[in-house]
């Protein structure tokens, strides 16, 4: 453990139970940074007054216990601690941050087995903006989780069941398996699903047949599931390509979508049924979790087999959380979902709890993902007013970072990749770098901007601390100090770059990957701080300084790579 505002924590705890008592040594000492000092510690005050003591006693008697702490504590106003590391202290840790292989990052133990629900396009509707987001936070949180230790199991709960299945099989054998095929796979199922509704609309023979097909579909006969097959295979390898596009680590064995839970609704409802937690009510079986009123003040229901018998969404994630807990053996379940669906998971995991499918045990969680909106405010569409394709998008923002990077003479291939990296990881920087739960403007010139908390500018820093390494001809993984902060600006560095490991563990237990993308960014802006102030390679640097410095470069690199990786923004060798 090397941050700094962890080891002081511990240290303070110490000193409170050696001066007042074993039962302080659990009291939060309030540390925080500050301008005074590295750190102040404001917990003499509301301590003062659990003891009757002026909060100025109680800190003297703090600090008295803090002799052989490697800084110094000073006593200031009315009993604020102010905490100065010893520097030496600072490089020495920095050092062995260095030498570590995770980079002070630490391994849960016990690991957790987290079920991760993320992305989950619908294949019956359009993939939207929205979708990419879920897609983007879910990734960052799976390779961070696993990065930290855990079992992470990814789960796609794609939309690939329902009445609209109906329709869309007649609509394929209407324009034939090919033409079917081809549309699905470039990503049009919009237009698919519109041509297929207007016909549901206007042709009632085609609405009769689309009605016959969902009965078909259903009771698994075989020419239908293959339709099936053909739709949603097609329609995956459109998913695939985005997913290939933005470099996100889902695979075809994370799929888990709706139809999968298929034979498992009729066990659940009648399961709910028979320990009483489902009523029918006006025909459908309900439940009815306590604690939910409607506007009408009477119990909301979540209805889970309706009065023709059919399933809907709620019952698949009854089904779901069950087969999560008992089969997937989850400690913890994260729902990476629109925001919109918070008062659905919250009923879930209510009557999940009621039935005894959700033990304590396991914590189930909705991450709420704010919805994309315009630069007009409004929900995210092209000009025309029509949804956008999502590939389309992706590779608009290749094609302006293709635009905003400058033409260093790379050849055509290292310029399509750099590129590339560029596009992705702006897109994904800046749905990353706010908290998840906001809703947020998807505006392409904000997000390749190359200052500011972007993705660019944070693969600019790791490209120019690279080519730092490659003018000294050093190997940056070669480096190994010992480290020694001379300078401010080399102190304030090092001093930050030690809270990498917390600052990732928070990430894993907050859900909140923009503390991650603040922290890195923060990095970054200190190292530019650090690189104008502390010449590296310029002559008249003496050999010590030289490999300290240099030491203190790659461990900065380390950190905001493995930031990025974790993330899933990619880092382009050289730009
Ligand atoms: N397909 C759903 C949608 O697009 C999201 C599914 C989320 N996961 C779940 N278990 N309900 O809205």
């Amino acid at each position: 453990m090397t941050d700094p505002q962890l080891v002081l924590t511990e240290r303070v705890q110490q000193a409170l139970a050696n001066a007042f008592g074993a039962e302080y040594a659990d009291a939060d000492p309030l540390i925080r940074p500050s301008q005074f000092a590295d750190f102040q510690a404001n917990v003499a005050m509301s301590l003062g007054k659990r003891l009757r003591r002026a909060p100025r006693e109680v800190a003297e008697a703090i600090s008295a216990q803090m002799s052989d702490f490697p800084g110094t504590v000073e006593v200031s106003g009315p009993g604020f601690l102010n905490i100065t590391l010893d520097t030496s202290w600072i490089a020495d840790e920095a050092g062995r941050m260095l030498a570590d292989p995770r980079a002070g990052v630490g391994q849960s133990t016990p690991p957790q087995r987290i079920v991760i629900d993320y992305s989950a396009p619908n294949a019956a509707k359009e993939m939207h903006v929205g979708h990419l987001r879920t897609t983007i936070v879910g990734d960052a949180m799976a390779r961070t989780l696993e990065h930290l230790g855990h079992t992470v199991i990814r789960q796609n709960h794609l939309g690939d069941w329902g009445t609209p299945f109906g329709m869309l099989i007649e609509h394929l054998l209407d324009i034939g398996e090919d033409a079917a095929v081809a549309q699905l796979e470039a990503g049009a199922s919009t237009e698919y699903y519109q041509a297929a509704r207007a016909k549901f609309e206007s042709d009632e023979t085609f609405k009769t047949r689309s009605r016959i097909r969902v009965t078909t579909l259903q009771s698994g006969d075989p020419e239908t599931m293959r339709l099936w097959h053909v739709f949603m295979d097609a329609t995956i390898r459109y998913f695939n390509k985005l997913y290939d596009m933005l470099g996100v680590t889902l695979t075809d064995a994370d799929i888990a979508g709706e139809s999968m839970y298929n034979p498992m609704l009729e066990k659940t409802c009648d399961d709910l049924q028979a320990m009483g937690v489902a009523v029918v009510s006006e025909g459908a079986l309900c439940l009815f979790p306590p604690g939910f009123v409607g506007s009408d003040d009477k119990p909301l229901p979540l209805i889970i087999r309706k009065s023709d018998g059919g399933y809907g969404y709620a019952s698949t994630d009854m089904a779901a959380i069950r087969y999560r807990v008992d089969d997937l053996k989850a400690d913890r379940i994260l729902y990476v979902v629109g925001a919109d669906q918070a008062l659905h998971f919250r009923m879930v995991f209510a009557a999940a709890e009621q039935a005894g499918w959700l033990p304590d045990t396991v914590s189930a969680e909705h991450i709420q993902i704010g919805m994309m909106l315009g630069k007009d405010g409004k929900r995210f569409k092209t000009r025309s007013g029509s949804s956008v394709k999502l590939m389309d998008l992706l590779h608009e923002a290749v094609d302006r970072a293709t635009a905003a990077i400058d033409d260093r003479g790379y050849d055509e291939v290292t310029k399509a990749e750099i590129a590339h990296a560029v596009g992705m990881g702006a897109v994904k920087y800046s749905d990353l770098s706010v908290s998840h739960d906001s809703e947020y403007v998807f505006d392409f010139d904000r997000m390749l901007g190359f200052t500011g908390n972007t993705g660019p500018y944070m693969q600019y820093a790791t490209a120019r601390i690279r080519s730092i390494f490659r003018k000294g001809e050093v190997e940056a993984a070669a480096v190994t100090g010992p480290i020694t902060l001379g300078e401010e600006a080399e102190r304030a560095l090092g001093l930050h770059l030690l809270s990498f490991g917390s600052v990732v563990e928070q990430v894993g237990i907050l859900i909140e990957p923009h503390r991650l993308c603040a922290y890195l960014f923060e990095t970054a802006s200190l190292f530019s701080t650090f690189y104008e102030q502390c010449p590296v390679l310029k002559e008249g640097v003496d050999a010590e300084t030289r490999a300290s410095r240099l030491a203190l470069c790659a461990l900065t690199l380390r950190v905001i790579e493995t930031g990025l990786d974790l993330l899933g923004v990619p880092v382009p060798d050289r730009m």
